[in-house]
């Protein structure tokens, strides 16, 4: 999975509910390490990610079908990279 494209799909989907991997609907359910192991379903990898972004959790909409299969891929490889790299 290529991080750097992930990077852009992040920004142009997630970013308005997750800038800087914080969650501003649900303030607990961040994308740092510590809250992904906690509580994201499967626990923090990447098959995880794309899981729950393929399929939407919640009020966190689903974006199968609004992207493509390897552009959730490369999401879900940025938000855990960028979650060891502790998001800054
Ligand atoms: C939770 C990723 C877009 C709202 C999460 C979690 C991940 C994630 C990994 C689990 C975090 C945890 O449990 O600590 C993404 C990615 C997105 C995206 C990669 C873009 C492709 C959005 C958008 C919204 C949103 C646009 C708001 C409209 C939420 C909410 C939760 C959540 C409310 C908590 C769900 C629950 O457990 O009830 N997201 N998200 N997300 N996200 Fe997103």
């Amino acid at each position: 999975a290529d991080v750097a494209a992930g990077e852009q799909v992040f920004n142009a989907n997630c970013a308005a509910c997750h800038a800087g991997g914080q969650n501003v609907i649900m303030p607990e359910k961040t994308l740092e390490k510590e809250a992904l192991e906690q509580y994201l379903a499967g626990g923090r990898n990447e098959k995880a990610v794309i899981s729950q972004v393929t399929n939407g959790k919640n009020a966190m909409p689903a974006f199968g079908g609004r992207l493509a299969d390897d552009e959730i891929a490369n999401v879900a490889a940025y938000v855990i990279s960028s979650s060891e790299a502790g998001w800054e």
